[in-house]
């Protein structure tokens, strides 16, 4: 690979970092925007900072330049979900999640609302991701906790199939079956992959943890690191490191 395609591939995987706003502390979150935003373009808003702030916490994103994944995985019954969705695309976030555990029609009725609301307030719709399991489970919690008897990894492409079904953008995974749910839904169904971990970093409550140059290299499409990067001691100097990796 020449410079010049090197240089592309890296700044391409710059703006394919979501960093996960998790903290209660609005002003906090404020300045980790301010100083990452040079490098990251997406910012996840999830239940810990909504549940504090509400919907000031996105638009404070918003007003700094920046894009909002608001990260509140919804899993309640269709209508509720629908409702929820329309609220979530009228204040103008790029992506929305929705547990794909919640069925068929929950998931389809998200997608028409989010495509009805966005029309109707001339908004761009956020793209829809469906989650699969969640990235701090693992297979033995899976089996003996919660009774689904496949592996993590079938499960994960079953689900996300069923999100391509009801009409969804991509998938909130493992980059550990990116590859999979790649080949079974086509290039093109996002797989955003947490469960992120730069080499220097520890593990948290991850299992199944990955580098970004790994999960990148896995397929995912976009990442999402959050205490690697929120609770460094310089949260500009983590990123730079974890650009430089890449
Ligand atoms: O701090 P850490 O990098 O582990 O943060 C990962 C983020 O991704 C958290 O905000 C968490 O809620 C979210 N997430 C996850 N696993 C999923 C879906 C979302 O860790 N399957």
């Amino acid at each position: 690979m020449g410079r010049k395609d090197m240089r592309e591939k890296k700044s391409n995987y710059k703006g394919r970092i979501i960093v996960a706003l998790d903290t209660p502390d609005l002003g906090f979150a404020k300045k980790l925007v301010r100083i990452l935003k040079d490098e990251i373009k997406i910012f996840k808003v999830g239940s810990e900072l909504m549940t504090a702030h509400g919907p000031r916490a996105v638009r404070t994103v918003l007003e700094l330049g920046a894009e909002v994944f608001l990260d509140l995985k919804f899993h309640d019954i269709p209508n509720t979900v629908a409702q929820a969705t329309r609220a979530a695309v009228r204040l103008g976030i790029c992506m929305l999640n929705l547990h794909v555990a919640g069925g068929l029609q929950m998931m389809q009725e998200a997608c028409i609302a989010s495509a009805d609301e966005a029309r109707r307030n001339n908004l761009k719709p956020p793209k829809l991701l469906g989650v699969t399991l969640l990235t701090s489970l693992s297979d033995e919690e899976v089996h003996e906790e919660i009774g689904l008897p496949k592996s993590i990894n079938r499960i994960a492409v079953q689900y996300a199939q069923l999100a391509q079904k009801a009409g969804l953008d991509g998938v909130v995974s493992s980059a550990l079956e990116a590859r999979k749910i790649k080949t079974q839904c086509g290039p093109n169904f996002l797989v955003v992959s947490p469960g992120i971990r730069p080499e220097w970093a520890g593990r948290d409550d991850q299992r199944r943890v990955l580098s970004p140059r790994e999960a990148f290299e896995l397929g995912a499409s976009y990442i999402v690191i959050g205490r690697p990067i929120t609770e460094a001691d310089d949260p500009g100097k983590a990123i730079r490191q974890i650009s430089r990796s890449l």
